[in-house]
């Protein structure tokens, strides 16, 4: 097997459904072991097309992908033998204990029952669910049922860990609880992640690497840091008494732009504020301009996406886990 400094790579992945829907367009990704690789984007930029053909579940129209140098589509075997996938549905069953669900997962990867004991509780300690593992998933919270979906996709160990949408539905205090058990399999296990998200924070604070994905196309890619600074420049607002003194502010000579919110308030881009920010109180200082309201923005993951779609990222509120857990058990009927 050839070796490559990435785990996964892709080229021109393309895919197509039935009656022309593009949606995935040609992506190109190289990921590097250990990293959390996060793809933002909003509902059908092609998240889950992508990890769809990632993890073999469906074939790319074109292009090719190798994950440990094993391709999708000729060596799937493989590829099915190293990765872990938690789709962006539910799939354990409610009518199991949490345990049994991870057995049964276990039993298709033929691990000999004693293992997959010894392994089901090593994973429901990791996710704090050893108090929880012989009650049924029925009588778990959203949160708990998505820790328990995390854990289920390692019980192979996989070198490879996907996660569609790992904390959709769930709240804010939930969702931080989750990036830190996905932190941990990083951590503790070497897994490699990919994941997808459409909360900024969520990749934010989790992702190594960030792509924005956009109608099936990879818009950028970077640490939070590298896409944030491509926006070159702070945001300093400050509101006066007077149209006069908003202007005279304006005038300020070290800026790459100003714009005027409200005749009073003068909005100035500036490469660095932490620089910046002297020189402006010397020159509000020299021109007798007194600020009534003073405040300075540091470009946010929002306007990044903001800045390379053209548009906001949209919070989907359709996604509850309770609704798809009722949807889950209407399919199984
Ligand atoms: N099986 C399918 N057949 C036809 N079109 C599909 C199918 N699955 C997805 N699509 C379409 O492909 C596009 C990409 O969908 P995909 O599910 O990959 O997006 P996504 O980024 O995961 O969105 P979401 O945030 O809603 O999960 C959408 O236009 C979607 O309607
Ligand atoms: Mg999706």
């Amino acid at each position: 097997m050839e070796e490559s400094e990435y785990i996964l790579e892709t080229e021109n992945l393309v895919k197509t459904y039935p009656g022309g829907i593009k949606a995935v367009q040609g992506i190109n990704l190289r990921i590097k072991k250990g990293q959390i690789y996060g793809f933002l984007g909003p509902n059908g930029a092609g998240k889950s097309t992508t990890i769809k053909m990632l993890s073999t579940s469906i074939k790319p129209t074109s292009g090719t992908a190798k994950i440990m140098g094993y391709d999708i589509v000729k060596d799937s075997m493989n590829v099915r033998r190293i990765i872990g996938v938690v789709p962006q549905d539910l799939t354990t069953d409610e009518d199991l204990k949490g345990i049994e669900n991870i057995q049964m997962v276990a039993r298709f990867y033929d691990i000999p029952a004693r293992e997959a004991r010894k392994r089901a509780e090593e994973l429901l300690a990791l996710v704090d669910l050893s108090d929880f593992g012989n009650k049924y998933v029925s009588s778990y919270s959203g949160g708990m049922r998505k820790r328990l979906e995390l854990v289920v996709g390692l019980v192979h160990n996989p070198k490879v860990l996907f996660l569609d949408e790992p904390t959709l539905g769930l709240d804010v205090q939930t969702r931080a609880k989750m990036w830190d058990y996905i932190k941990k399999i990083r951590d503790e296990l070497g897994v490699t992640i990919i994941l997808t998200s459409h909360y900024l924070e969520e990749v934010d604070s989790l992702a190594d690497i960030i792509s924005i994905i956009d109608h099936g196309k990879i818009i950028v890619t970077g640490t939070s840091d590298e896409l944030k600074s491509n926006l070159k420049g702070d945001i300093i607002q400050i509101e006066f008494a007077t149209e006069a003194e908003a202007k005279k502010f304006g005038e300020y000579e070290n800026k790459i732009d100003v714009s005027y919110p409200k005749e009073t308030e003068a909005r100035l881009k500036v490469k660095d504020a932490d620089y910046e920010l002297p020189e402006i109180m010397k020159y509000l200082v020299n021109n007798n301009i007194k600020p009534l309201k003073f405040s300075v923005h540091k470009p946010s993951l929002d306007q990044v996406f903001l800045e390379y779609t053209g548009r906001e990222i949209r919070e989907e509120e359709g996604g509850d886990v309770r609704k798809m857990a009722m949807n889950m058990r209407r399919l199984r009927r």
